[in-house]
């Protein structure tokens, strides 16, 4: 951890191989269910948290998939979409499709709630989640994903995607913030 931006770093949770290994691992068990049922994935990730994650994972896709990006922030003040607020839709219809929603970490799980909602309404045929990390003690919205790279504790991580005020998304393993940076 000689560079510069790991010097914020106070533990890696989880390195850069144990990822990749992972990656490997879930790309498998889904391409395996999806063909079982003859179905192209229709995979779309929200951004930005979710570009490492994704990138890596797709790598290992042996048939054809459909890939897309989608950008939501939380939006208070109306109930017609519920409480993301959509800034970037996805470029392709979901319309029918079988997504599969790539996520960076379901910490309280209200936006992929809301996400999985937003796709049923613009027709899709089915929703699934994959994500990288799970925080399942932070939970307040009772989903789950059906896919998870790794379950993690009640602290704030940083790396492969994931953000303290926009820095950090581009460390290569999982790690946690020093406490100084926070204060
Ligand atoms: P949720 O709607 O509370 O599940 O929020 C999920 C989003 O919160 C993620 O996509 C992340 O952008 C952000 N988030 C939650 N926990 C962490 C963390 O430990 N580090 C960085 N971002 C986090």
């Amino acid at each position: 951890m000689s560079d510069v931006i790991s010097q914020d770093i106070d533990r890696v949770l989880i390195t850069e191989e144990a990822i990749e290994a992972r990656c490997r691992e879930l790309a498998a068990q889904i391409e395996a269910d999806y063909d079982e049922k003859h179905i192209t994935p229709f995979i779309v990730g929200l951004l930005k948290g979710s570009v490492p994650f994704m990138a890596e994972l797709i790598k290992y896709f042996r048939h054809p998939i459909e890939i897309d990006f989608m950008s939501v922030s939380s939006y208070a003040g109306t109930d017609s979409i519920g409480d993301v607020k959509i800034n970037k839709d996805t470029d392709l219809s979901a319309k029918g499709k079988n997504v599969l929603i790539v996520e960076d970490i379901v910490d309280t799980g209200r936006t992929l709630a809301e996400v999985r909602k937003l796709f049923y309404n613009k027709g899709a045929e089915d929703v699934k989640i994959v994500s990288l990390l799970d925080k399942p003690d932070r939970r307040i919205v009772d989903i789950q994903a059906d896919y998870v790279g790794f379950s993690v504790p009640n602290e704030f991580v940083v790396g492969y995607g994931l953000d303290y005020n926009q820095l950090y998304r581009n460390l290569p393993y999982i790690g946690v913030l020093k406490s100084e940076i926070y204060e």
